[in-house]
């Protein structure tokens, strides 16, 4: 496995394997890996004939206030993982390599940005187009692979994608889950134990609005506030949202007549957690 740093040497290999014919798959990350971003690398591994990893904590998707200093962050273990998923590459550029100035150019996904968590994280998702956008231009990959868990941010990157034909096809794999599913996410390790537990309500919370929309129930107000109320009872630092939304427009529903997207943004203690759940009446 390689570990590449620079920018030019990054666009240099991608440049020499797809010039070989090689389907390459790229991984974005912040690092910190668990099983969530393995599951992306594995089946990378499938799709691909080299898979590239990238491990930048990006600047430019923090907030004011927000945890950029406190990330956490690992690579010595991310190393070790990888090396054991037989990733190829791991491209872990710095931050004077990625933005050598600051960025003029801006790459503002309309609409789909406006609600969840475009609401609360003003410019976050600026931020995370503008450096996904970069990673595709510098690793220039076939396929790049995202979680189901950031529902919101695979949406505005496909939308990306589309709307600037880039010549990439996005995967979305589905969230992973510990065992009292609490969906994996580098944050988690901000839970105290007594916190970690708590947690565990937004997955039970998805799947009691599941359970009630299977059984029949058509009001986006009654869903919304069984789930507030289980959220409530352990007693989160704030909820950030409970909503449900069109999958493919982000737009809040006012009845469940097809697919909708339940998503959740709860802060307990420093973590602010997402999860979400797409649901089929
Ligand atoms: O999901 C993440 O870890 C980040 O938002 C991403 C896509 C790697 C961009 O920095």
């Amino acid at each position: 496995m390689e570990i590449v740093r620079t920018v030019h040497e990054m666009q240099t290999y991608s440049d020499e394997v797809r010039a070989q014919g090689s389907i390459t798959g790229l991984v974005p990350t912040m690092g910190y890996l668990h099983e969530g971003h393995l599951s992306l690398v594995r089946r990378a591994r499938e799709d691909a004939d080299i898979v590239i990893v990238s491990i930048f904590v990006n600047p430019t998707q923090f907030g004011p206030g927000e945890d950029l200093s406190t990330y956490p962050r690992d690579f010595e273990s991310d190393v070790h993982l990888l090396e054991k998923e037989n990733a190829d590459v791991i491209f872990n550029p710095a931050v004077s390599g990625m933005y050598p100035e600051p960025s003029l150019t801006n790459v503002y996904v309309h609409k789909l940005t406006q609600g969840l968590c475009g609401a609360d994280r003003p410019g976050h998702f600026e931020g995370v187009a503008l450096v996904v956008a970069k990673l595709l231009n510098i690793v220039k990959p076939h396929k790049a692979f995202f979680g189901a868990k950031d529902f919101q941010q695979q949406a505005v990157i496909r939308r990306m994608v589309t709307d600037l034909n880039f010549d990439v096809e996005i995967v979305t794999c589905p969230v992973v889950r510990e065992r009292d599913g609490l969906a994996m996410s580098s944050r988690n390790m901000y839970l105290t134990s007594d916190e970690r537990e708590r947690a565990a309500v937004l997955n039970q919370s998805l799947e009691e609005a599941e359970r009630l929309i299977k059984e029949g129930e058509r009001s986006v107000d009654a869903i919304l506030n069984r789930m507030r109320t289980m959220i409530q009872s352990k007693n989160p630092v704030k909820i950030d949202y409970v909503s449900a939304v069109d999958p493919d427009t982000l737009e809040p529903v006012t009845g469940i007549r097809g697919p909708v997207l339940l998503a959740v943004a709860v802060r307990f203690g420093k973590a602010r957690l997402v999860d979400n759940r797409l649901v089929e009446p």
